[in-house]
């Protein structure tokens, strides 16, 4: 268990760190989904409320210890502040590397600060000291707060300074949305195995590895799609032409194919990345070509989409993790956005849903369906690590102490 920030008595004008995740995407300085923003809200209404001096620690894409003027962190500050209702004031991106300057004109700044305000820190990784909690950097933020408060659960993967380094130099607690995506996960390890389903897919089997591998012993049936299923089926000698595959993954396919949880696709959709050019295709129990050579699988077929929904309408617990195909280009979100609309219909039954992963949400999103679900997780990768069962180093240094 985390120790919560609803736990602390006597906020009233105390100082705060507060890390969030605003690691949104951006194009041409405008938010195309502002869903991790508008996650922290709660957080941090609940510090004004208490009226406490609120300093935001946050960070934008990977500028790797330089200033990058594109990943300022100005159109995340307005958007806050829109969401709020209140200005942000927001500390410029000066160099990172003359901290000791930056930390003099921040302490200046929360001395005159009133109860209930807020400022925010430029993005935290223009520091070179940021990733995996190097140099001064934790001791000199934490110098700025009386507690800490990490709001950011899709970055508590992260051994960063401003996650596990400040964490273990201040009082620290776990904000409101860190809470609840902790309550939320934790439902699925106690759920029993009969009718927990797992829908997974993303391009890249890699990364969902570990966790297919931790589903297989706690989960029934488990849907693969997307790059997943591509390297299943090229594993096992299916002609997949361009698809996306890992090819050092071979061996470990062929085992997984032969697991009698995992859900294969029994049909593809085959084209083009354009759109102008496909069809569909029907994936025999014996391998033979699915594409031609220019062509790529980029979507499940209507029979795999009607199998999928039968699975959904039989579950009681879910996971879904990661599009089946290429939503981004029609045809092929198809099977991505029907599936999600079934998960969402069938969470109306009283069922426990979770979903997350970067493009999930996105396409949630697109659908206007973020509140159709048991648990939408801010979490990318850090939802994959906790799910495997890993300890994540920002929330293990929030635990009490047994
Ligand atoms: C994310 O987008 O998942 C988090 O912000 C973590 O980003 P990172 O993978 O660059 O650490």
């Amino acid at each position: 268990m985390v120790r919560s920030l609803r736990s602390v008595k006597n906020i009233f004008g105390k100082k705060v760190l507060v890390r969030v995740d605003t690691n949104v995407p951006i194009k041409d300085g405008r938010i195309l989904d502002d869903t991790r923003i508008r996650a922290i809200i709660p957080t941090l209404q609940f510090l004004i409320k208490k009226k406490a001096k609120i300093i935001i620690i946050a960070h934008l894409g990977r500028p790797e210890g330089v200033v990058v003027p594109n990943l300022t962190l100005d159109p995340i500050a307005v958007r806050l502040g829109q969401l709020l209702k209140r200005h942000i004031e927001k500390i410029p991106s000066e160099d990172w590397k003359k901290s000791s300057g930056i930390f003099k004109m921040v302490q200046t700044m929360i001395e005159v600060m009133k109860p209930g305000q807020l400022v925010m820190l430029d993005n935290i990784r223009f520091s070179p000291d940021e990733t995996n909690n190097k140099g001064n950097l934790a001791k000199q933020l934490a110098s700025l707060a009386d507690f800490f408060v990490q709001d950011g659960f899709s970055v508590c993967h992260r051994a960063d300074a401003s996650v596990l380094g400040i964490a273990k130099l201040l009082p620290s607690y776990a904000g409101l949305l860190l809470v609840n995506e902790l309550q939320g996960l934790d439902k699925i390890f106690h759920a029993s195995p009969q009718r927990f389903l797992v829908i997974l897919g993303g391009a890249k089997m890699e990364t969902k590895l570990p966790v297919l591998k931790k589903f297989l012993k706690i989960s029934g049936n488990i849907v693969v799609g997307g790059g997943i299923a591509n390297t299943i089926l090229a594993a096992r000698g299916y002609d997949v032409g361009a698809s996306l595959v890992d090819k050092n993954l071979f061996a470990t396919a062929k085992r997984l194919a032969r697991n009698k949880k995992i859900v294969m696709p029994h049909d593809v959709v085959v084209g083009n990345k354009e759109g102008t050019s496909w069809r569909i295709v029907t994936v025999d129990s014996k391998p033979h070509g699915l594409c031609e050579k220019d062509e790529a699988i980029l979507d499940i077929g209507p029979a795999t989409i009607t199998l999928v929904r039968n699975y959904i309408d039989k579950a009681k617990t879910l996971v879904w993790n990661g599009a089946l195909g290429y939503f981004e280009q029609q045809p092929y979100d198809e099977g991505t956005f029907a599936v999600a609309r079934a998960i969402a219909q069938r969470q109306q039954k009283g069922i426990f849903s979770v979903v997350g992963g970067g493009e999930t949400v996105e396409v949630i999103q697109e659908l206007n369906l973020s509140k159709k679900f048991g648990l939408v997780s801010t979490g990318g990768g850090a939802m994959l690590e906790f799910l495997a069962g890993n300890k994540l180093p920002g929330i293990k240094v929030l635990e009490h102490k047994r």
